[in-house]
């Protein structure tokens, strides 16, 4: 079966086609043809329209010997030579064989992702698993899922309550343009390593065309987008770059930007999408400011609880903070903290897959240790808390080893009336990132 021309395919190209109810990728390299499904092997996203690049080797240089491609969902990156995962031959490409000749049959050509491309077809591959695995038939809550606000940026410092720092946030992205998206954030984009350097384009920007509909924000038609690719029915959503606004040096812009970025959702998503919720997020910083929040918008349209944005200058078990957790178990509401990277918990590391690793567990391990050890399980029963984005594979060793160090030292931490590994039994867990690879070191492959 002919899919394409040769020459659809030159020396270091690729194409990929639909073809025999299959999407395919083709790539030539050294005069050779590749062929693989459009699937990774990870987790099934559209490998093939992901970006190509030579394998890195140390230096950091690149082997312009070894292409590759990388997935754009998650950044698995594969040797076009090979169909292996760089780093493990675990993972492979499912080879498709290939002959050269004549004639075109293929029914489309399909671009390589990039920022611009429709969100519907980044998460085709997903939109077929819905049938595959008969996701119709579940009603499935998505618990962590991010709105990237840079593109909003514009709108939400017009919430920004105090009006001297309203202004300077306006015109501090009038007037730096490279601050457009991000005035008075302390998000650092020289430092933007997340989307593994530009190989997970649709991370930096999502830059597809919306049609524009009367009455609906251009982010509320993106969510709905991706939920409707996922088979999901409930979102809950929160910001991304500005998780990571505990680091902030001023406590005061920290809570002015905190109130602006939750006003703005509030009114521009959650009143008119209720299949889109939110815990929206408290300013540490300034405790008056986290009460006054959760009583401004506690009961609105889609607020099913707060959130500790996990990467902090300041522990959580101060006196100050008593009041804000009677507040919330008052009102039968859930605490969450979301997990981040965190440069300074890893000041000791000089690379970001070092700090990704580990800080989006240790932010967390340490709010876990601080918040069991000085007994605010005890003192709030009824408050439940939530850890999100930190997986589950930290949660035996953290049971254990604190149980460990409890049986030793009890009276440091008197107001437990049960092992640390018991009140961990009791709190809420999230998935993601969904710990899939290398179970055997888990006992579980
Ligand atoms: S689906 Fe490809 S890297 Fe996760």
């Amino acid at each position: 079966m002919k899919l394409c021309e040769s020459t659809q395919v030159p020396e270091g190209g690729r194409l990929v086609v639909e073809a025999g109810g299959k999407t395919l990728g083709i790539f030539r390299v050294d005069g050779q043809l590749y062929g693989y499904e459009n699937t990774c092997p990870h987790q099934g996203g559209p490998v093939c329209q992901g970006t190509l690049l030579p394998r890195v080797v140390e230096g950091p240089a690149f082997d312009p010997a070894d292409p590759h491609i990388v997935c754009p969902w998650h950044g698995f990156e594969f040797s076009i030579k090979t169909g292996c995962h760089a780093a493990t031959d675990q993972y492979r490409l499912t080879p498709v064989p290939l002959e050269e000749s004549a004639g075109v049959i293929h029914i489309r050509v399909i671009q390589q992702i990039d920022i611009r491309t429709d969100t519907r077809e980044i998460l085709a591959n997903a939109r077929r698993d819905i049938d595959h695995y008969r996701l119709n038939d579940y009603f499935i809550v998505d618990v962590d899922s991010h709105h990237v606000e840079l593109d909003s940026w514009g709108e939400i410092l017009e919430y920004i309550d105090n009006p001297v720092l309203r202004r300077t946030g306006q015109e501090m992205a009038r007037n730096w343009p490279f601050a457009k998206n991000l005035a008075l954030s302390n998000h650092p984009p020289g430092l933007t390593f997340q989307d593994v350097a530009g190989r997970i384009p649709h991370m930096a920007q999502l830059g597809e065309f919306v049609e524009p509909v009367v009455g609906e924000h251009r982010d509320r038609t993106l969510i709905r987008r991706a939920m409707e690719s996922m088979g999901i029915n409930v979102q809950v959503v929160f910001p991304q770059p500005m998780l990571e606004v505990g680091l902030h040096p001023s406590p005061d812009v920290e809570a002015q930007l905190i109130l602006a970025y939750n006003r703005w959702f509030a009114d521009r998503i959650l009143a008119s999408e209720p299949n889109v919720k939110s815990m929206l997020a408290l300013p540490f910083g300034n405790p008056a400011a986290c009460l006054d929040i959760i009583r401004e918008f506690a009961g609105k349209p889609g607020v099913v609880g707060f959130l500790v944005t996990s990467q902090r200058n300041a522990p959580l078990w101060q006196p100050e903070y008593l009041e804000i957790y009677r507040e919330l178990e008052q009102r039968g509401l859930p605490l969450g903290f979301h997990a981040g990277p965190d440069y300074a918990m890893g000041k000791l590391m000089n690379r970001f897959i070092s700090v990704h690793s580990i800080s989006f567990v240790t932010c967390n391990m340490v709010h876990m240790t601080n918040w069991i050890m000085n007994g605010l399980p005890e003192k709030f029963p009824k408050l439940k808390v939530i850890w999100i984005e930190s997986g589950l594979a930290w949660l035996p060793f953290m049971m254990q080893r604190l149980d460990h160090e409890f049986l030793m030292r009890q009276s440091e931490a008197p107001s437990l009336k049960r092992l640390p590994s018991e009140y961990m039994r009791d709190m809420f867990y999230t998935s993601q990132p969904m710990e899939r690879t290398n179970l055997k070191q888990l006992g579980l492959g």
